[in-house]
């Protein structure tokens, strides 16, 4: 398939040719390796088509589902005219459909934080958030490879991913289940449903340790319905769409960044942030990728916690953070397990109780020099109220987290004044 391959990041297994659904390693779950499919992108794949306001037609060189068209005999404007027709879908149920967000200097925001502050805006996007372009990823790559029989769709989630997932699916004209926590918010359970997506509620059992709606999902796994959700882990195709924000950022002609600041909740968006700089500067368009900081609350900071352990290693066997990341990645619980207290905060969209695509980005933060940050409650507040008075965007406290990870950063030293920082406003406010 023109040198593109899917190759689990841990223990190196492919799928075998007629794969059907190559979403996860067949060794996942087997033993303490960290098993993610990643895809690797051919040399020869153009990044960057240009010439078009779709970022799914633009960059569809860099999707899987692209090559996948390619050896299932559809040609390139075969794929274009089926991102067209599933765009005009979405557009339909949503009200538009995938286009470049903006992404600009903000002058008033960066004289209150003393940067040069870049952000990219995406509380307009599909479902109002940057997630359907995870899943946008997905569903091409369905579209692609499925022929009469389509099983449902599943997704473990009660914010802007299950939104996300359920504009698409009914664009799609596809079957959802979505597993939610019985306190979800009911203004999006009602969205949910108005959208026909099949919502199961998840009680937690006494004494459950992990997830129940992550539970149930796999339940639903099992029985036959597809990973339609935006975890690396789950569906390592979810990586690739999500990498059109930061070629949107990289082709808007602005100056390069000395930093990007992003939050982290399942660590997919982070992944694909890293991914996208590693291919662009593998392929000569950007000198060297920022330094990519990642963000979380003190209500659930499974990453840090994991980056230290990593650290702790290196140190204390007088290796590389590259040998004491390759010890991880064969040792995935002495690194990675849920976080212990049930998580609270006001970015209620980070509180994933595990990092599941931590190892990647990890290795990321590595190679680019950035720094885990832990944020508390006020902070993430502050950064709220800043973006709204500096920006007038409207973005959820989980949206401007990444503002607040940057305020954390200055606290700590780690971010000169004056430097070029990106932010990303991932989510509106509802
Ligand atoms: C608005 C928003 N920003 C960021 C994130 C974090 O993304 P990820 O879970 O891929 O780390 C999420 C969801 O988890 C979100 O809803
Ligand atoms: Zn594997």
């Amino acid at each position: 398939m023109s040198g593109s391959r899917l190759v689990c990041a841990g223990c190196g297994w492919e799928p075998p040719a007629g794969t059907m659904y190559p979403f996860r390693c067949a060794r996942s779950g087997s033993d303490d390796v960290d098993h993610v499919l990643e895809h690797r992108l051919g040399a020869d794949a153009v990044l960057d088509r240009g010439g078009d306001d779709n970022p799914f037609v633009r960059y569809r060189e860099g999707l899987y589902a692209w090559h996948a068209a390619r050896a299932h005999g559809l040609g390139d404007g075969a794929f274009v005219d089926l991102v067209r027709r599933l765009d005009d879908s979405i557009a339909a149920v949503d009200g538009h459909g995938f286009r470049v967000t903006p992404f600009g200097r903000q002058l008033a925001l960066g004289e209150r934080t003393g940067v040069e502050l870049w952000l990219k805006d995406e509380t307009g996007n599909v479902a109002g958030s940057h997630k359907a372009r995870h899943l946008m990823g997905i569903l091409l790559f369905l579209e692609v490879v499925e022929q009469a029989m389509k099983p449902p769709l599943a997704i473990a989630s009660c914010g802007n991913a299950a939104l996300a997932a359920a504009v698409l699916a009914r664009a799609a004209s596809r079957a959802l289940q979505v597993f939610v926590p019985p306190d979800a918010e009911p203004a999006v359970l009602d969205r949910l449903h108005t959208l026909g997506a099949t919502v199961v509620a998840c009680p937690r059992a006494p004494g459950e340790r992990g997830d129940p709606c992550m539970r149930r999902f796999h339940e639903a796994l099992a029985a036959g319905a597809l990973p339609f959700c935006c975890q690396g882990n789950e569906n390592g195709l979810a990586i690739d769409g999500g990498q059109t924000l930061v070629f949107e950022m990289l082709a808007s002609g602005a100056p390069p960044l000395d930093d990007l600041v992003v939050q982290v909740g399942g660590g997919a968006l982070a992944s694909a942030c890293m991914q996208a700089f590693g291919r662009a500067v593998e392929r000569g368009m950007l000198a060297h990728a920022p330094r990519v900081h990642t963000v979380q609350t003190q209500g659930a900071a499974p990453l840090r916690r994991a980056w230290a352990l990593v650290r702790q290693r290196a140190h204390d066997n007088a290796a590389s953070a590259d040998d004491a990341l390759g010890f991880a990645a064969a040792h995935r619980s002495e690194f990675m397990w849920p976080w212990e207290e049930v998580p609270h905060s006001v970015a209620s969209g980070i509180l994933d109780d595990e990092t599941y695509d931590w190892l990647a980005v990890l290795r990321g933060m590595a190679a680019t020099g950035g720094t885990p940050v832990v944020v508390d409650e006020p902070t993430l507040r502050q950064a709220n109220e800043l973006a709204l008075e500096s920006t007038g965007i409207g973005a959820s406290p989980t949206g401007t987290a990444s503002l607040a990870g940057l305020l954390q950063l200055q606290r700590e030293c780690l971010i000169a004044p004056g430097v070029r920082v990106g932010v990303l406003f991932t989510g509106v406010q509802r």
